[in-house]
């Protein structure tokens, strides 16, 4: 095998199916739901929803089990959330039925999938993305890959599209000006540039229009998310070490 820089590893690969093998194996992981009924007790307790109902029919929806397909077939280091994170959004979007929901980095897409996927169902509400490019994002070392011949969101399934408005440009430009458009933002989701000054800035612009939650991902990053909710008096919960809510009580 002259030229083959690790023949077992080769051989192991046709041993386990080569590509196909490779796409069901990695399904089969991302439908390990095993861990999830002990979130959803947690979120449904500590945010006062009830949120298994929309989970379980998430779990048995034909497009989602497509989605996760789509995933398994592209998979490589996509940066994408995680998959229970995903399936949690999905379930609280659905318990709120929010009418706007502002989302900061796009990527492959599946943080926006999950979200007008729930829009669809609530049969209400629009989805306003930013992300700094439209196109393919460069691939550097541990960064964001999005599979060759792809364009950012490409996930999203065309007839979730309808309520969805993408934002080209860097969120520190388009974020400002989209709140004052819209008046406010029932949810924020933020998971672009996770700097702390970055997501600090995000967090303190939206603070002022939210009306229900403030979400991030890659909390555990830096202490920025922390240092917010802590700075404004906000309790925050935990989905996982990674994703955070604040739930904005108006009292
Ligand atoms: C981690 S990925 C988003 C993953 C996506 N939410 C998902 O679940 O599939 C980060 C994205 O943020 C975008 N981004 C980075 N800095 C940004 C900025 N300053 N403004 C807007 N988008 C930015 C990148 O182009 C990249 O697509």
């Amino acid at each position: 095998m002259k030229g083959i820089k690790d023949p077992k590893k080769v051989i192991k690969f046709i041993a386990d199916g080569g590509n196909k093998g490779r796409a069901n194996k990695i399904l089969s992981q991302i439908r390990d739901y095993s861990n999830d009924p002990i979130i959803i007790k947690k979120l449904e307790s500590s945010l006062g929803l009830e949120i298994k109902p929309f989970y379980e029919e998430l779990i048995d929806d034909s497009s989602f089990k497509k989605i996760e397909e789509t995933l398994a077939n592209n998979w490589r280091n996509l940066g994408i959330m995680g998959l229970i994170e995903a399936r949690m959004l999905y379930s609280i979007c659905r318990a709120i039925k929010p009418k706007k929901i502002f989302e900061t980095g796009v990527a492959n897409g599946l943080s926006s999938t999950i979200f007008l996927l729930a829009l669809a169902k609530n049969e209400i509400g629009t989805l306003y993305s930013i992300d700094i490019s439209s196109d393919n994002i460069k691939s550097k070392k541990g960064a964001t890959a999005l599979p060759s011949g792809k364009k950012v969101g490409w996930l999203i399934p065309q007839v979730l599209r309808k309520n969805w408005q993408f934002n080209v440009g860097d969120s520190k430009t388009i974020l400002p000006n989209l709140l004052k458009q819209q008046n406010y933002c029932d949810i924020f989701f933020h998971d672009s540039d996770h700097s702390y000054d970055y997501m600090m800035w995000e967090f303190e612009t939206v603070r002022p229009f939210i009306k229900k939650m403030i979400i991030s991902d890659d909390i555990s990053r830096n202490s920025a998310f922390n240092d917010f909710a802590s700075k404004h008096g906000y309790s925050e919960v935990k989905i996982s070490q990674n994703v955070g809510i604040i739930t904005i009580n108006h009292s």
